[in-house]
């Protein structure tokens, strides 16, 4: 079933693109015959009643853009007739190699955005040995929907941008960045953006195979490109990374009001489910999305697609165009880190560092077994997970991961521990002003983290030492007022 429709797929991609360059190419003759075709048809349509077999065939027709597809008899483009192997002479035989289908896509769209009058950001998912061994390229042309005599080839070539790190599988992440020389589109007239992705002989030598991708159509009247210039409508934007596995609810439930609580009231949370997102959790963030915090956006589709941790570099480069032109900062971290602020507010630690485009953060890692034993144990068990995981890792000479936050109107496409894609200035030492604590693991499980009680301020397990750092644990008491606030009692039951 899925094979065959796969199949279909690929077909009508095929027949898309010969039909774009034909109609790109005599665009007159083809209206001239389709004109006639039309004639002819209304014609037999009239007079059915003679015995012409052959063209009542034609009375049934088609949509338009079908019946081209079966005018153009041009050749397949790869070899798909099996071929023999031949003797040529003198004891040389010229052996053949058949070719059966593709093992991995071209181009997997999954979304494109404008990103201002004249350019735009495609995001998608594409073989990756095409990408590390060969050199594909991408074109980007603007199809207006009213074709007048002043419009001309819109067609420029497309910037790639491959922001994975070289993490990809057999899919990696392509972010192409179409900018056109003038504005395109923007009286409002309505067109279409189309990414031509060719393997540039990637995968066959003998085929430069071009896909034409439909990346984005605009109906005539639905693009504003004064909201480019505007203020953004958030302050602060939480980008997550897809969600998958049999999350905690209680840990979501504790990330989710703490976050809320920091960010303020010009915040936005937007939450990609590749899976995770089951009713329990969801039940911890409907409070949250009724209130206007939360976006959900389903993204299990994209599991049928092997590409680094669920296709993460995919999902925050969605995020960032989707989402660029709505919000001040963009933050990148997971549902098991806590931002923390030693001293002030976000807004002042922003304001003061509103020159940078991106701010690294860095990590405090925490223990996420080891839990602190000040009442009785019997009590533990009801406290908060930032409450009671309060040893911290101070184990010294390691390198540890860094999160960001950028201001996404200067980002061009984005990663997971930090942007490379960005105009402007990167500041990395911000810890006195901004930091976040890392609970590794602990969302990912539906069962009590404790693994051992302490009552000691250090402790060393395994050749690491820990100290007690309660400074999540002094903000828990405030976070749980303020979900009672906001929300009411709703989540006062919520399991592990
Ligand atoms: C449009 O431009 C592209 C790229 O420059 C070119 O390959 C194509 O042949 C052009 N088509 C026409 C009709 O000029
Ligand atoms: C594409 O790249 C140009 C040049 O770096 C940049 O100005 C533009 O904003 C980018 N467009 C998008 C949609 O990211
Ligand atoms: C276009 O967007 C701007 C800024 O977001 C807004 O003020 C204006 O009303 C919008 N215009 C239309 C016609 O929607
Ligand atoms: C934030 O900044 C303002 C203005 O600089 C200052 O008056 C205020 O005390 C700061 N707030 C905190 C909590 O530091
Ligand atoms: C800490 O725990 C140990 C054993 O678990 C116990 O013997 C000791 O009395 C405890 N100390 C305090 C101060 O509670």
């Amino acid at each position: 079933m899925a094979k065959d429709d796969e199949q279909i797929q690929i077909h009508n991609h095929k027949h898309k693109k010969m039909f774009i360059g034909v109609i790109w190419n005599c665009a007159s003759e083809l209206k001239l015959l389709l004109s006639t075709l039309l004639f002819l048809c209304s014609i037999i349509t009239l007079f059915q009643i003679f015995p012409v077999r052959d063209l009542r065939g034609c009375a049934a027709f088609p949509p338009p853009s079908a019946v081209t597809t079966e005018l153009i008899a041009s050749p397949p483009l790869v070899q798909t007739k099996e071929l023999e192997d031949v003797a040529v002479d003198g004891g040389l035989i010229k052996r053949t190699f058949n070719g059966y289908g593709t093992a991995a896509y071209n181009f997997i769209l999954m979304s494109a955005y404008r990103g201002g009058g004249a350019t735009f950001a495609v995001i998608g998912l594409s073989s990756k040995p095409l990408h590390l061994f060969a050199k594909p390229t991408y074109t980007c042309q603007w199809v207006p929907h009213t074709a007048t005599v002043s419009d001309e080839n819109i067609t420029v070539a497309g910037y790639k941008i491959l922001p994975d790190w070289g993490y990809g599988r057999v899919y990696t992440v392509v972010v192409v960045n179409c900018t056109f020389p003038f504005p395109v589109g923007e009286d409002g007239s309505g067109g279409r953006l189309l990414v031509h992705a060719s393997t540039a002989g990637g995968g066959d030598s003998n085929f430069a195979l071009t896909d034409t991708i439909d990346a984005l159509v605009e109906a005539p009247g639905s693009v504003n490109v004064s909201r480019f210039d505007a203020p953004p409508e958030y302050e602060y934007l939480y980008c997550g990374s897809p969600l998958y596995g049999n999350l905690s609810p209680q840990r979501v439930r504790e990330w989710i009001a703490y976050h809320v609580d920091l960010f303020g009231q010009k915040s936005h949370f937007v939450i990609y489910d590749a899976g995770g997102v089951h009713p329990d959790v969801m039940a911890v963030l409907r409070p949250w999305v009724e209130k206007g915090y939360v976006t959900l956006q389903d993204v299990t589709e994209e599991e049928r697609f092997d590409g680094y941790y669920h296709n993460q570099f995919l999902i925050v480069n969605d995020c960032l165009h989707r989402y660029r032109f709505t919000t001040k900062w963009m933050f990148f971290f997971d549902l098991d880190e806590f931002i923390f602020l030693p001293e002030t507010t976000i807004k002042n630690v922003t304001d003061s560092l509103s020159e940078y485009t991106q701010l690294r953060i860095s990590q405090r890692t925490m223990s996420n077994k080891l839990c602190y034993l000040d009442d009785h144990p019997g009590k533990i068990y009801r406290k908060w997970g930032i409450e009671k995981l309060v040893y911290r890792d101070t184990k010294r000479g390691i390198r540890r991961d860094r999160k960001y936050a950028i201001q996404p109107r200067n980002v061009f496409a984005t990663g997971v521990h930090m942007s490379q894609n960005l105009k402007g200035i990167t500041i990395h030492k911000t810890e006195e002003k901004i930091m976040y604590y890392h609970y590794h693991g602990t969302i990912s499980e539906r069962r009590e983290p404790c693994r051992q009680l302490v009552n000691t301020t250090e402790k060393n397990v395994d050749g690491t030492p820990y100290v007690v750092d309660t400074t999540m644990r002094e903000a828990a008491g405030a976070v749980k007022r303020f979900e009672l606030r906001m929300i009411g009692p709703v989540l006062q039951n919520t399991h592990q």
